[in-house]
Parts: C-alpha cells; sequence; structure tokens
C-alpha cells in the first residue's frame, strides 16, 4: 500500500497525514548544533581490544560470520553486555543532560563487564557510543550540547566482549514530545521489529526491506537506503550489507547461523543528508527528524533469535520484549 502526504492519517482523525502525524511545523526543531567533543576515555588495560584499536581495519569486507555452538554462545553474551549497557544509558537520558554524560554513562557500563566500546578507536571514532539527535541521521559523536525538552536522541551501543561485537540502538525522547515524534520512534520500532520477524532460513535477506518498507510507508515515512545492517561476530563490520529497501542488487540469503544487525532509519522529511566537518556526523539537510533502532540477531532454522536482549528477553529496543511490538 502506498500513502501519500495527502492520505488519511493512519491514527484515524480523519486529518491528511501532512496535518496529522506528518506535521512538518511541529516535527521541525531548532537545528542541532555540534558541541565541543571532549577528551578519549580510558579503557583498563585488562580488557581485551579489538585489533582495530591497535591496527588500522582490514580491508575488504570480512567474511559472512556463521557462528555455531561456543562461539554462539559468546555471541549471546556480547549481545546481552550491548543490551544492558543500551538499558543503562536510556535510563540517564534527560532534559538538560549532555550526550557526553550519557556517553560517560556507557563507558562505565561497558568496561563494569568487561567489555571495549567497540566504536572508541573505531577508524578514529573518539568515543564509546553514538548520540544522533533530531534531523542528525546517525554517527553523532557525543558532546556537550545539553538535551532539550522535545528532542528525540538515538543511542547506539556496541560491546566488544568474549572476541564478539553486540550491536544495538533505540531512539527516545527527551521529556515531552509531539505526537508526531513519538508515533516516528513507535513506527521505526515497529518496522525493525516486522524485519526481524519476517528472517526465514533459506530465504532472500531482501524479506528484512519488503518489512520495513511496507510499515514505513504505510505511515508516510521514507527509509534511508544509504545506510544498512551488516554481518557482525568477531568482527564489527562484515559482509552481508543488510539492505533496508528494496533493490535488486542484494542477492544475499538467510543462512542458518548467520549473525547480522537489522537498523533501519526511517525517515519524515527529503533524502538528502550531509556529513559534518568532523568527519561522521550525518546530517539531514532539511532538517526533519529521523530515528532508529537496532538488534544483533541470529538466523535460525525457524527465523531469527535476538542476541541484543536482557536476560529476561526484553530491552531498550522493545521494552516489553523481542517478539511483541508496541
Ligand atoms: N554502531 C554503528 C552501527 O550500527 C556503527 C558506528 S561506527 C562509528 O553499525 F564509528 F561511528 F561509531
Ligand atoms: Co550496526
Ligand atoms: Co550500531
Amino acid at each position: 500500500m502506498k500513502v501519500g502526504r495527502n492520505s488519511p492519517c493512519w491514527c484515524g482523525s480523519g486529518a491528511k497525514l501532512k496535518r496529522c502525524h506528518l506535521h512538518r511545523d511541529v516535527l521541525r526543531r531548532p537545528a542541532v548544533h555540534l558541541g565541543h567533543v571532549g577528551a578519549l576515555r580510558s579503557v583498563p588495560a585488562a580488557i581485551a581490544r579489538p585489533p582495530y584499536a591497535l591496527d588500522p581495519p582490514t580491508w575488504p569486507m570480512p567474511e559472512p560470520q556463521i557462528l555455531s555452538g561456543a562461539a554462539l554462545e559468546r555471541m549471546r553474551h556480547a549481545g546481552r553486555v550491548a543490551a544492558e549497557v543500551l538499558a543503562e544509558t536510556v535510563a540517564a537520558v534527560g532534559v538538560g543532560v549532555t550526550t557526553d554524560e550519557l556517553d560517560a554513562v556507557a563507558h562505565d557500563a561497558y568496561v563494569a563487564r568487561g567489555a571495549y566500546p567497540s566504536t572508541l578507536g573505531y577508524n578514529d571514532f573518539p568515543k564509546s557510543i553514538c548520540t544522533s539527535v533530531n534531523e542528525v541521521l546517525c554517527h553523532g559523536i557525543p558532546d556537550d550540547r545539553p538535551l532539550a525538552d522535545g528532542d528525540i536522541v538515538n543511542i547506539d551501543v556496541t560491546a566488544y566482549v568474549d572476541g564478539m561485537h553486540g550491536d544495538t540502538s533505540a531512539t527516545v525522547g527527551v521529556g515531552t514530545i509531539s505526537p508526531e515524534a513519538a508515533a516516528l520512534i513507535d513506527t521505526t520500532r515497529d518496522a525493525t521489529l516486522a524485519g526481524i520477524a519476517d528472517i526465514v532460513a533459506g530465504e532472500p535477506m531482501q524479506r528484512i526491506a519488503a518489512a520495513i518498507t511496507a510499515v514505513a510507508s504505510a505511515r508516510g515515512y521514507g527509509v534511508v537506503a544509504e545506510y544498512g545492517g551488516h554481518g557482525i561476530g568477531e568482527v564489527f563490520h562484515a559482509d552481508p550489507h543488510v539492505h533496508h529497501t528494496l533493490t535488486a542488487r542484494d542477492d544475499s540469503v538467510a543462512l542458518p547461523g548467520l549473525c547480522v544487525t537489522v537498523e533501519p532509519m526511517l525517515r519524515t522529511g527529503a533524502p538528502r543528508f550531509t556529513q559534518a566537518d568532523d568527519g561522521w556526523t550525518e546530517i539531514l539537510d532539511d532538517g526533519m527528524p529521523s530515528a532508529q533502532f537496532e538488534h544483533t540477531v541470529v538466523v535460525t532454522d525457524d527465523g531469527a533469535e535476538i542476541l541484543t536482549v536482557l536476560a529476561d528477553g526484553s530491552s531498550a529496543v522493545s521494552p516489553t520484549g523481542p517478539t511483541s511490538p508496541a
């Protein structure tokens, strides 16, 4: 189903989408100004570092990570640790809290679990999480900007522990957010979980993109095509590239044991974005907000198992549990 900006809003208000949950004036926030990035945080010498923290990263992209047995158990542990760090960091979000204060909370949470923050020193990224506010699409660097009432922020956590990386992110509101911003967040969560739920062993990975784009377009949002998920395991980023949009270029198949991330970004405005001078922060040109969620999953014989969950199966992505989207 293709929904346009003039379609009736999905919420049942009877108003056009563009006057209701895609209302641009309400969604638009003051432009995010990048702040000052603080000094590097240190990781105790006893915590094992990924190779790229010592040597430059490898090229070409590493092979897909197909894991079983003890290696998959280590991957479950890395996923659990990433989920715990994300939950602790999300709990610290509030009006007036700086994104660097969130980085400090996350950093201590990794270290307390014997984990290395995978982003720290990855291609010279200087922080232990990514924090992407409002129209920042992704890869925002934690800095001294305080979060403001009505902002939305994505927190992206990657933990390296037991020789494995676990990667997960969630977008949350700061203080009181508009119903339009809440709808963006909820739809992005739904799209992420729908993509994971449609994984079938032996079938094309494009099933993920089909499910994600169906959820997003039914509510009038665009899915970012330029970024996707990735293979993950002993390396942070591996093949296959996990497309979140439909493309004939994607011939990858969901093999049992394949570990990947699913991490779609949904946008409320136009697709164009530009990288800031810091070499990382990607910002949507029209200033309209986007949201993102991310889980690390393993393909199983009957679907996919979400690895980035707490001991009870919940997470900051889906607080009510891995298989029950809001
Ligand atoms: N965690 C991000 C992902 O989902 C990658 C961040 S790389 C960084 O793949 F260098 F920007 F931190
Ligand atoms: Co990722
Ligand atoms: Co991530």
